[in-house]
């Protein structure tokens, strides 16, 4: 019942001279997901544009096709959602797999806990080891029900969702965007009020489209760094177009590329800055970084902006934990970045790494290691020591199903002594299909 796997497909980056060039990001993933998610929820077409079209984001358009709404792709990267409607789920024939999809699968779990509807939720090996308690405990305190679930609350789980969510006011225990976007998607179906509390805020995606589709929606400040976000239930949602932004999360990579192979000039074009999302972006500045924010306007209700990235001559440095959040998906590719910094880069507080795609601190400190870098793990700190000059590379690094784990190592191979081989690269398509096109086109050496 779960994805099959694909045979594990290795993959080597060679040391390939300055990069140079322009390219475009794929459309980001959190949008895209919640795009398809609001066409479920809303009456009439939702028009999107810019999809991501990896394998995470289809497999919630198939959900979203699964609870009834009717799903077209018009073009590349444009695609029509005639939804439902709020309230008018189809209990869906088949177990949801959500493949590798973290976010899809959690925040489809708010959906369906807060609808008469019940569905097995499922995927990967990789999505099979990820806590879901986080997303049923407020679930349940709404009135859906878990009926089966695996070991400590993990997939495959089955839920069934309640008519009738009750109206909560929940804190999240960890800042997590999935976790609050969860709530406010169950909330949705409420007949009341719903309100999330977050201490340190997290992505806005979801507030964001809520308003878009026309929901009643607040956010004030909470505290030095967190929101309280309060929605009136049962909105009539409309159907609006999405455009969807570059991902900075995926920019990432063709940017630490070019700041680490020496005489690189690329541009990354249409790139979120969101300041919600830019932690990389501050985090790479303060360490020195030539990267110029050119053209800064709107797209789609997103700022966003061209990056001019040349090779740069980097610095450690300490990086806080209050801006984890801002760049919780980033910290493989900083961790390459800081290996040909001069000095030491301390990244603090990233307890929740040990829960993504895989557990990303042990990953990343044993892909230095193989890579002769020298790391370690105190705590919740990831600390790496650069030398100002290449690691000596030549490692293969266990990816253990993760795609940002492969991308980071893979970079780290364009500039290092020796090639780096990362042992699988198939994970690469939940999140950047076009990554290593894009990437040879700056002249990247990937075989
Ligand atoms: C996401 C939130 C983050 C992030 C994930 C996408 C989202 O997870 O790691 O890749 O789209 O809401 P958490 O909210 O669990 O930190």
């Amino acid at each position: 019942m779960s994805s099959s796997p694909s045979a594990p497909h290795p993959l080597a980056a060679r040391r390939s001279g300055a990069l140079a060039g322009r390219v475009r990001a794929p459309g980001d993933k959190s949008i895209s997901h919640r795009a398809f998610i609001f066409g479920l929820l809303a009456i009439g077409e939702t028009a999107i544009e810019g999809v991501l079209e990896g394998e995470d984001v289809l497999r919630t358009a198939a959900a979203v096709r699964a609870l009834g709404a009717r799903v077209e792709r018009l073009a590349p990267g444009r695609w029509r959602v005639a939804g439902a409607g709020l309230g008018s789920l189809m209990a869906p024939r088949a177990p949801l797999d959500f493949g590798n999809a973290g976010t899809g699968s959690r925040l489809m779990m708010g959906v369906v806990g807060g609808h008469a509807v019940t569905a097995l939720f499922d995927g990967d090996a990789s999505l099979r080891k990820r806590p879901m308690r986080r997303i049923l405990d407020p679930l349940v305190l709404m009135g859906a029900r878990v009926r089966e679930e695996a070991e400590g609350g993990r997939c495959p789980i089955l839920l069934q969702g309640t008519a009738e969510p009750a109206p909560i006011e929940y804190r999240t225990p960890v800042a997590s965007a999935q976790i609050k976007s969860a709530v406010l998607l169950a909330g949705l179906n409420s007949p009341g009020r719903t309100t999330v509390i977050e201490t340190e805020a997290s992505r806005d995606h979801t507030e964001k489209m809520l308003a878009h589709f026309g929901a009643a929606v607040q956010v004030e400040p909470f505290g030095a760094d967190g929101r309280r976000v309060v929605l009136e239930g049962r909105p009539r949602l409309r159907p609006a177009r999405v455009v969807v932004p570059a991902d900075p999360s995926s920019a990432a990579f063709p940017i630490v590329a070019a700041l680490i192979a020496p005489g690189s000039d690329i541009v990354v074009e249409g790139v979120m800055t969101n300041p919600l999302r830019s932690g990389l972006l501050t985090t790479l500045l303060e360490m020195g970084a030539r990267i110029e924010v050119l053209d800064e306007r709107n797209e789609g209700g997103e700022t966003v902006a061209d990056l001019r990235v040349r090779a740069s001559d980097l610095k450690g440095v300490d990086v806080p934990a209050a801006r984890a959040p801002s760049m919780i998906d980033e910290y493989p590719a900083l961790a390459v970045a800081a290996s040909f910094a001069h000095g030491t880069t301390r990244m603090r507080g990233l307890h929740e790494l040990r829960v993504k795609e895989s557990d990303r601190l042990s990953a990343v400190a044993a892909g230095l290691a193989a890579n002769g870098v020298a790391a370690r793990i105190e705590g919740d700190d990831l600390i790496v020591e650069g030398t100002g000059a290449p690691p000596p590379g030549g490692g293969l690094v266990a990816t253990h199903l993760d795609h940002r784990i492969a991308m980071s190592f893979l970079v780290m191979g364009l500039a290092a002594e020796r090639a780096v081989t990362v042992d699988d690269d198939t994970m690469i398509a939940t999140s950047f299909p076009t990554f290593r096109p894009l990437m040879a086109a700056l002249g990247a050496d990937l075989r």
